[in-house]
């Protein structure tokens, strides 16, 4: 039996199902060979209440990362995750992050650790729903035209809302007393979070460089309540899509309101499901959907990646 030591960055919403997804799944691990022994988990205050397995050594201090096998990162952030992360990451070792902000944003530095196959990041773009995977192994042999998506759930939930009669700011309102959207909430409503989400499955449709500032992004803030009603008159839904597609000899990649018709699979996928539409010149049209946000489905990513590192699979190689 091997021993492999796990370092954990974050106890939320989805670090701490993680840890019980890791426990849940204890014997799979076994199986394989392998037992898996945490050896730390960073937080910001140790005295908030968790809902991890008993005797997890929860800690403010990020020493236990120089004795880890592999790091779970799943805290948040830019600079303060990435920081922490390269120097691990430099010494050959495998990252698994859901932080799609930071891939988005610091591509320039992580890019290569990506191309070594160190970067684990299903979970990053619709959570557990698998998109990052097919598109880093079977669909690479297909020749990819375009693709259409709905990846933010709090966008999808203010839109559903107002399709019920309630203005913009309710909705809003609506959103973060649920706790589906932060205060401020720019990075959802603004089309940001979206935005860090395209540029990810850019890289690995159209080009292993793409930049995240090279995505035009228009968000939900001034639809109104006549321009839904507007649509659904014409037998149409408005969704915050994420579109890249061929423009010339480069790409365009646009995160915008659209009008889209009512039976158009991103309008199709249910409540609260995230959605992609894959139209590839072999592959045709695929249509993955499926729940984007969550503890629970974003850690089933998380810990399948790791599971994936132990049997020896890389992790996701963009386009080169
Ligand atoms: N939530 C989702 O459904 C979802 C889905 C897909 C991807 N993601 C991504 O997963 C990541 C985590 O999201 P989350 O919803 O789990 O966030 P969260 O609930 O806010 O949890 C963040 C965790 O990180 C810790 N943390 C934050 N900054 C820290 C710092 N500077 N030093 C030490 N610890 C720090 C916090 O510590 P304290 O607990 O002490 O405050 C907390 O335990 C993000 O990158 C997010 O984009 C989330």
């Amino acid at each position: 039996m091997r021993t492999v030591t796990v370092g954990v960055l974050g106890s939320g919403t989805v670090g701490q199902d993680v840890l019980n997804l890791i426990k849940r799944r204890e014997s799979v691990f076994t199986d394989l060979g392998v037992k898996i022994e945490i050896s730390g988990v960073l937080v910001r205050d140790v005295n908030k209440v968790r809902d991890v397995p008993p005797g997890t050594r929860v800690t403010t201090d990020p020493g236990f990362l120089q004795e880890c096998g592999v790091v779970i990162e799943a805290m948040g952030g830019v600079d303060r995750p990435l920081e922490m992360l390269l120097p691990y990451l430099r010494s050959g070792r495998p990252v698994i992050t859901a932080n799609k902000a930071l891939l988005a944003e610091r591509w320039d530095v992580l890019r290569e650790y990506a191309l070594a196959g160190s970067l684990y990041y299903e979970a990053s773009v619709m959570a557990g729903t698998p998109v990052i995977g097919p598109m880093s192994t079977v669909l690479r042999a297909s020749t990819f035209t375009r693709l259409q998506a709905v990846l933010n759930g709090t966008c999808l939930y203010i839109l559903n809302q107002m399709e019920e009669g309630r203005d913009y700011a309710d909705a809003l309102a609506g959103a973060q007393a649920l706790g589906y959207a932060e205060t401020p909430p720019t990075l959802d409503v603004g089309g940001f979070d979206t935005a860090h989400k395209l540029a990810v499955l850019a890289r690995f449709c159209a080009d292993g460089n793409f930049p995240y500032s090279a995505v035009q992004v228009e968000g939900i803030e001034d639809i109104t309540q006549k321009d839904i009603q507007d649509a659904r008159a014409a037998g149409e839904r408005i969704k915050l899509v994420a579109e890249l597609e061929r423009d010339g000899t480069g790409w365009r990649a646009t995160v915008a309101p659209q009008r889209l018709p009512e039976n158009h699979p991103l309008c199709n996928a249910g409540a609260s499901r995230n959605a992609l539409v894959y139209e590839g010149e072999e592959c045709g049209t695929l249509i993955f959907a499926g729940g984007g946000a969550g503890g629970m489905i974003t850690a089933s990513a998380m810990v399948g990646d790791l599971l994936d590192w132990v049997i020896g699979f890389p992790g996701h190689v963009p386009l080169h």
